[in-house]
């Protein structure tokens, strides 16, 4: 007989991990992870989580400010949600040993980034995600929560518009095999491997989005990739473009022309804090100007001691590589950042097919809307995992008969990565043109045409890769008009008509 678990979890980052720790009160749960237990977007996270501890801020403020960076598409109902069910969330983490920066007064040190009127950024330094991930990973631990690494989700089982589990491979075996569960939860992250350049480690391909949407799911907003303006010029770590977080901007950190010149008040009256979006096609333009591949940012003028207490990651990732920000400027470029878009769900993260979940970067709450405002993601994740958690307090069991055997054999794929990243980083970037696009579309549908159907063993990242890819594509064509993260120069302004989601399953894949 196939194995059977109350909730199915995939992934083990921020959004998989506080599911799992709370709801294992009331089922018994199983986390499936493809690499290491630690191998996540959160384990990387700088900047913080934003959250209303202030004083001087409030819920309101925080609501604004979200739906602000948003541009009339973040769902008001979903943003009030997280936003006034974030602090005691945070503050459990703090209490379950997460070393939150407090100052004197033992409140929490709290910065500031781009689009947020208030100090609100709970942080532990630079290192945020991996004191979250550390400390949920102890939490998973102690509730006796398993957690089975190298085991990749392949796709769901989904029968008669129900989700009853997932076939996944086992990265050492090489096998096939099937789980099912009373309710299957996607906590795969975001998908910013779909880029050449991306600040996200390679685990972040997408997978949970593209196996939702093979099922049948929604998936909405996908146009809405949100390019960070300041990875290093030319540094790969791992896979992934080092990032310099939005904090040191915060901190009074410059963004310049590789000759020296401020631009950002050009820009925008929040000049170098300006929402991510405005930032981002400002580097982009001024690297075009100037015919330059990077821009420049300086913190050098602040003292070198706070430099390295508030940036000791960054400080001596930077030093190492042969820049001592403490000096000189940093050279930087954006990069593929963060998935606003992804499986929509209502507020308790229910996916459009029953029994089917998603939390976290893979899914898509409303709350980003047209643009997320920085650090509002591990607050997301955080507040909907808890929900998911309440809701399956009651789900209904699934009966035996549907749990059946299925013998798949998998199958074998190509592996298009590297040309649908560099096609993604020319055609699909910051700046986006309708010719550029419709030709992403062409080549992409000539790779996915050469996927067989059925469950890929082979290079099934890859084919995730190309359904991610091709959802982008698809999303950006439909929407007419530029808005937040998507700015297409054929319809340069934003169109008020035009002010809904966009959304796709396999039933509408154009227009
Ligand atoms: P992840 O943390 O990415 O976890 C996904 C999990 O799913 C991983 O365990 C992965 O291995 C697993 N997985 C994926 N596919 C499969 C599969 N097929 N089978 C099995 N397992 C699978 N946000 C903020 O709010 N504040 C910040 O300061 C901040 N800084 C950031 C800095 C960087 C460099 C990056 C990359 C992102 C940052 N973000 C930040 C965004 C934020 O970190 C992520 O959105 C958030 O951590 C996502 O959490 P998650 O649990 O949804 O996914
Ligand atoms: C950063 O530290 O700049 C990243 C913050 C975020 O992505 O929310």
């Amino acid at each position: 007989m196939p194995r059977k678990v109350d909730f199915l979890v995939i992934g083990s980052g921020i959004a998989g991990l506080t599911f799992a720790t709370k709801a294992k009160t009331h089922g018994e749960v199983l986390i499936l992870t493809k690499k290491n237990k630690a191998d996540s977007n959160t384990n990387y996270a700088q900047g913080g989580i934003a959250s209303v501890f202030g004083d001087d801020d409030s819920f309101a403020r925080h609501i604004a400010d979200t739906e602000k960076a948003g541009e009339g598409l973040s769902h008001p109902d979903a943003v009030k949600i997280m936003v006034t069910s974030g602090p005691p969330l945070v503050q459990e983490l703090y209490e379950l040993g997460c070393r939150f920066s407090t100052d004197e007064g033992s409140a929490f040190e709290l910065g500031k980034e781009g689009g947020h009127t208030r100090r609100r950024i709970v942080h532990a330094k630079d290192f945020t995600g991996y004191e979250i991930e550390r400390v949920l990973l102890e939490s998973a631990k102690k509730s006796g929560i398993v957690i089975s690494e190298n085991e990749i989700a392949l796709d769901l089982i989904v029968k008669d518009n129900e989700c009853l589990g997932i076939y996944y491979l086992d990265a050492i075996t090489k096998k096939i095999d099937t789980i099912y569960a009373d309710a299957t939860v996607l906590a795969t992250g975001g998908a910013g491997q779909v880029y050449l350049h991306t600040t996200n480690p390679p685990i972040a391909t997408g997978d949970g989005i593209a196996m939702a949407y093979r099922a049948g799911a929604d998936i909405a907003n996908m146009e809405f990739v949100q390019f960070h303006p300041t990875s290093v010029y030319n540094l790969q770590i791992e896979g992934r473009s080092f990032l310099i977080s939005e904090a040191v901007r915060g901190e009074g950190g410059i963004l310049k022309t590789r000759d020296g010149a401020p631009f950002m008040d050009k820009y925008s009256p929040s000049g170098n804090l300006a929402p991510r979006d405005i930032v981002a096609r400002a580097c982009v333009s001024e690297m075009l100007r100037t015919k330059s591949k990077y821009v420049l940012l300086d913190i050098s003028h602040r003292e070198a001691d706070f430099i390295k207490n508030r940036f000791p990651t960054i400080y001596e990732t930077c030093l190492k590589w042969g820049i001592d920000i403490t000096r000189e400027s940093i050279p930087v470029v954006p990069a593929a950042h963060y998935t606003c878009g992804g499986i929509r769900v209502n507020t308790w993260a229910e996916s459009s097919v029953p029994r089917l979940f998603a939390l976290g970067e893979c899914a898509c709450t409303g709350v980003h809307g047209a643009n997320r405002l920085a650090s509002n993601s591990l607050l997301e994740a955080l507040v909907f995992a808890a929900r998911a958690a309440e809701r399956l307090k009651t789900t209904k069991t699934l009966t035996a008969s549907k749990i059946l055997k299925h013998d798949m054999p998998g199958k074998t794929g190509p592996n298009f990565t590297l040309q649908v990243k560099e096609l993604m980083d020319q055609h699909v970037n910051v700046i986006r043109t309708q010719k550029g696009l419709e030709h992403a579309r062409e080549v992409i549908q000539g790779l996915e045409d050469q996927f067989e159907d059925g469950i890929h063993l082979i290079n099934a990242e890859s084919r995730n890769i190309v359904n991610v890819a091709r959802l982008i594509i698809e999303s950006a064509l439909r929407r007419k008009e530029s808005r937040g993260l998507h700015y297409i120069t054929e319809y340069a302004e934003k169109d008020s008509t035009l002010g809904k989601d966009t959304i796709i399953n396999t039933n509408i894949v154009s227009n």
